[in-house]
């Protein structure tokens, strides 16, 4: 019989962490082991409401157990917020799309850019990057949040900074007098930066107004246009590369992508939309 390739696997929810006010993180349990590339992409279904793409957040050396770190946004999201609880059963699809190319960035300086819920696909790049760390040269995070309260993975964050040839720096766009840090864009943070611009990537994820101007920015401190890898998000509906929801000019984000470098894309029209 051939198998049916939208029959999602079974999974449990084990763990729910609240990780701001709109973002939680749901550690699922698939019924067998699932493996994933990092920066590639599951659909996650509700039985019977419906189901939406996300990016796990966990180390994809785990199998046994994957995080998704989700933002409240409409139906599916509101759902898993307001009423899973842990021991409900979830589906899941996929992997899909083709992930970080890690193979690239082995002896280079790595820039890592995050916005807002962007950090959750990050972390799992970061944990493949922890786990080879003597393949990279160093590692610089920048994220960005809107306030103190909105910053994901505090403790996490802090665990990182500690580590060797990696460097963290958080910006609030709004601080607040507790908040001793950066104040302004996540692109203030992009100054004077520790690394060698000949041997260096860039990895960026967040909301897509922040990956406009962060790309800008990159391309200004001179990062070639192929050094430049952007995670793309668009409505998707089967993620195969099947129905053409998520057509970026020529491509399909879900299958193409959803990491692309700026050189791949530069030429499409509105990819920020
Ligand atoms: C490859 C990929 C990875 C993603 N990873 C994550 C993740 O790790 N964490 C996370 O919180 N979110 C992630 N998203 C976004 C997430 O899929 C959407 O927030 C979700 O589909 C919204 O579903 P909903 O039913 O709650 O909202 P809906 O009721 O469908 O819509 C609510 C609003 O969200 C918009 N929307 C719907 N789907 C998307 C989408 N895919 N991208 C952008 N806007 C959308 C709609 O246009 C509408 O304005 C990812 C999206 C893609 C394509
Ligand atoms: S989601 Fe169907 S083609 Fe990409």
């Amino acid at each position: 019989m051939r198998k049916n390739i939208y029959q999602p696997v079974e999974a449990t929810i084990i763990d729910i962490k609240q990780e701001t006010a709109a973002i939680k993180t749901f550690v699922l349990k698939p019924k067998s082991a699932f493996s994933f590339k990092t920066g590639q992409f599951i659909e996650l279904t509700i039985p019977g409401l419906g189901e939406a793409p996300f990016t796990p957040s966990s180390d994809p050396a785990k199998t046994e157990t994957i995080d998704v770190t989700i933002m409240k946004a409409g139906f599916i999201t509101s759902v898993l917020h307001t009423e899973s609880r842990v021991g409900d059963a979830v589906g899941i699809r996929g992997p899909y799309g083709k992930g970080y190319p890690l193979e690239n960035y082995y002896g280079k300086d790595i820039l890592v850019v995050g916005g807002g819920v962007g950090l959750a696909p990050l972390r799992s790049f970061l944990f493949a990057l922890f786990g080879q760390m003597h393949k990279f040269n160093k590692i610089l995070l920048r994220y960005g949040s809107r306030t103190p309260g909105d910053i994901m993975y505090k403790d996490e964050l802090s665990e990182w900074a500690k580590k060797d040839k990696v460097d963290v720096m958080t910006t609030v766009d709004m601080g607040e007098p507790a908040w001793k840090g950066n104040v302004g864009l996540v692109t203030t943070i992009l100054k004077d930066l520790p690394i060698d611009l000949k041997k260096a990537v860039g990895v960026v994820c967040g909301p897509p107004i922040m990956m406009k101007f962060v790309n800008l920015k990159l391309l200004d401190l001179g990062f070639k246009p192929q050094d430049i890898y952007l995670s793309m998000e668009k409505n998707m509906s089967c993620g195969l590369g099947k129905c053409g929801h998520c057509r970026l000019g020529s491509f399909y984000i879900c299958k193409d992508g959803p990491v692309f470098t700026y050189e791949q894309i530069k030429e499409v029209h509105d990819i920020w939309d």
